[in-house]
């Protein structure tokens, strides 16, 4: 029997669990590998995936890893591990835990899934993400971070809220990091192809880009007790389907960037052409003076985060 597409997920939780539902439901691949300290809601939550699967007559099964081991072979692995963001707690604060459980995930995947194509979903995202690059040693195509997705819906969403019209149709732009200071970009965002500022005055504009920056917080005000995981999930499963289906279709997502945009050695949300290969091309985007200066201002912000793990040592061998 040949081998069929393998997609592994670290961290059950609501976010990992949604995510997996949705391949399953979508029948996207021959099969998913839950993994997550707590084994028995893993398999509690795979058998009662499966038996869905059964019931969407759906090819895909879901299995639960219980060594690192077993996680093997897979083709895309998403890593949702980590402590989640609670009331009151920045994403920054989730730095070092977080940080440190990427690193031990990110070496399992290295020695079992080897040939992987990484999608980080864990905060704070894009200090995450290049954790996860450094720490597997993987070209950087294949380490890719997911939050331009679910901010870029967040904000479509708000905007067809305002207009009460165009669910559907609406392209919504948003780069830099997933932190308050993204990029949300309404000169490239559009409905049906009419552009935003034909429809919204400038102060309605405004309003939805700073609902966008705290879209994720406003969640958590909602449900105290986690995070927000349908739109992080179908947002990661977007990006986990253009990989296996090799679609090479344009999203944004958190790469590293290697002269893009005018920065290096940092990791940033930028439109990126998906395919096979992972992070396939980055899309240059041209920017005004106003949105480089956020993005700036959104990079440098992800820097003095990686600065933190390094003043920590993070990154030292012996400490490692
Ligand atoms: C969000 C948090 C979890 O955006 O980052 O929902």
């Amino acid at each position: 029997m040949g081998k069929g597409k393998r997609v592994g997920i670290v961290g059950a939780g609501n976010v990992g669990s949604t995510a997996a539902f949705i391949l399953a439901m979508n029948g996207s691949c021959h099969e998913i590998i839950l993994r997550d300290n707590k084994i028995d809601i893993a398999k509690g939550k795979a058998l009662d995936m499966s038996q869905a699967a059964a019931a969407a007559r759906s090819h895909t099964i879901v299995s639960v890893a219980e060594e690192p081991e077993q996680l093997k072979d897979c083709d895309v692995v998403v890593v949702t591990a980590g402590s989640p963001r609670l009331p009151g707690m920045s994403r920054d604060d989730l730095l070092l835990t977080n940080a440190k459980i990427t690193r031990e995930v990110v070496r399992d995947i290295k020695t079992y899934s080897p040939n992987a194509i990484i999608i980080m979903v864990s905060n704070p995202l894009d200090a995450m993400t290049y954790v996860a690059l450094k720490e597997s040693g993987f070209e950087r195509n294949r380490v890719l971070g997911m939050a331009g997705i679910l901010d870029s819906s967040r904000m479509a969403y708000f905007i067809q809220e305002k207009l009460g019209y165009g669910a559907g149709q609406i392209r919504a732009s948003v780069i830099g990091g997933h932190g308050d200071d993204m990029v949300p970009l309404p000169r490239y965002s559009t409905v049906a192809g009419v552009p935003l500022n034909d429809l919204l005055t400038d102060e309605e504009i405004d309003e939805i880009v700073e609902r966008t920056k705290h879209g994720g917080a406003e969640i958590v005000g909602y449900l105290k007790t986690g995070s927000a995981y349908y739109a992080p999930a179908k947002s990661t499963t977007i990006m986990v389907e253009a990989i296996l289906k090799d679609t090479k279709q344009i999203y944004p997502c958190a790469v590293y960037l290697d002269g893009e945009y005018g920065y290096s050695g940092i990791v940033s949300g930028v439109p990126v052409s998906i395919g096979a290969n992972g992070a396939e091309d980055i899309i240059n985007v041209s920017l005004n003076a106003c949105e480089r200066k956020m993005f700036k201002k959104s990079v440098d912000s992800v820097r003095k985060l990686v600065e933190t793990l390094e003043a920590h040592n993070f990154f030292d061998e012996e400490n490692a």
